[in-house]
């Protein structure tokens, strides 16, 4: 996909290895984009043919600061221009044992979801011009109170409030921010879950929906809309009532 300036459209994605990232990244060279595809796994990235993998651990920002030097390089070399960010990568675990609360867990959710966002948005951001949509993975789970989730839904809420206020300070700059709101997605991620996932959709349906979300630069992309009407609708209940509905039995 070009620009009217014949630039090549490039896309860069964390967590481009596994699951929603990694059916995003094909999705988007279906579409013609240049597709920087990150994350940890080297073997993973390097199966994903046409896209150019960048590797390295959101959480060091010695590795971040490098892989944005990396990424100028190829954008110039190429001359790609960089119209969409989605900052996808994140991680999952859950407070089984609230008396006792793991506060080493909380820590390594906060810093994998959201202080690795940051170290993200200080050297990624830069690279965005005017038009450029920026979309940051938050979750439905933000939604409603779910038990076990104090780690991951405090994450995910994190990035919800980051990705409103960044919207309003971005907006000078014409750059638009998309807060991503999926359902159950069959994942890797999802697969260690012990619990049911009504409405689970596929990780290609989800890729489809958050690049339509994207181009059209929605502000909130949340799917598959039925499941997360029903929450937003189920969050409007009396707190009360939510706990006695959420609650453990
Ligand atoms: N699946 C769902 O139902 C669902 C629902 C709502 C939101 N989400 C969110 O969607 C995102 C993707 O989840 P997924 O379900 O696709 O999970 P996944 O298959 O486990 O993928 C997670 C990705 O994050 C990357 N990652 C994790 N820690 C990293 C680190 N320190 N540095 C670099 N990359 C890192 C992993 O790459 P490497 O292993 O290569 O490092 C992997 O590519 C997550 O933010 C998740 O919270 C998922």
């Amino acid at each position: 996909m070009t620009n009217t300036n014949d630039k090549q459209l490039a896309v860069l994605i964390t967590g481009a290895s596994s699951g929603i990232g990694l059916a995003l990244a094909q999705h988007y060279i279906r579409e013609g984009f240049a597709v920087i595809a990150c994350g940890r796994n080297e073997q993973n990235l390097a199966k994903i043919s046409s896209a150019t993998p960048l590797v390295f651990d959101i959480t060091d920002i010695g590795q971040v600061s490098a892989a944005s030097l990396h990424l100028q390089q190829l954008l110039k070399d190429n001359g790609w221009k960089l119209h969409h960010i989605i900052l996808n990568a994140g991680s999952c675990e859950y407070i089984d044992d609230p008396l006792h609360f793991d506060s080493a867990l909380f820590s390594r959710v906060i810093n994998t979801n959201v202080v690795a966002m940051g170290y993200c948005l200080e050297h990624f951001l830069p690279l965005l011009s005017r038009g450029a949509q920026l979309g940051l993975m938050s979750s439905s789970a933000t939604y409603l109170p779910f038990p076990r989730a104090e780690a991951y839904g405090a994450s995910k809420a994190a990035i919800g409030y980051l990705g409103r206020s960044l919207r309003v300070d971005l907006a000078q700059h014409g750059i638009g921010v998309s807060v991503i709101c999926p359902g159950f997605v069959k994942t890797p991620l999802t697969a260690k879950n012990d619990f049911a996932m009504p409405m689970q959709i596929s990780a290609e349906q989800a890729a489809t929906e958050i690049f339509n979300g994207m181009q059209r630069q929605r502000r909130e992309i949340h799917f598959p809309t039925k499941f997360t009407w029903l929450l937003k609708l189920a969050s409007l209940l009396p707190e009360k009532l939510l706990v006695y509905f959420l609650a453990p039995k």
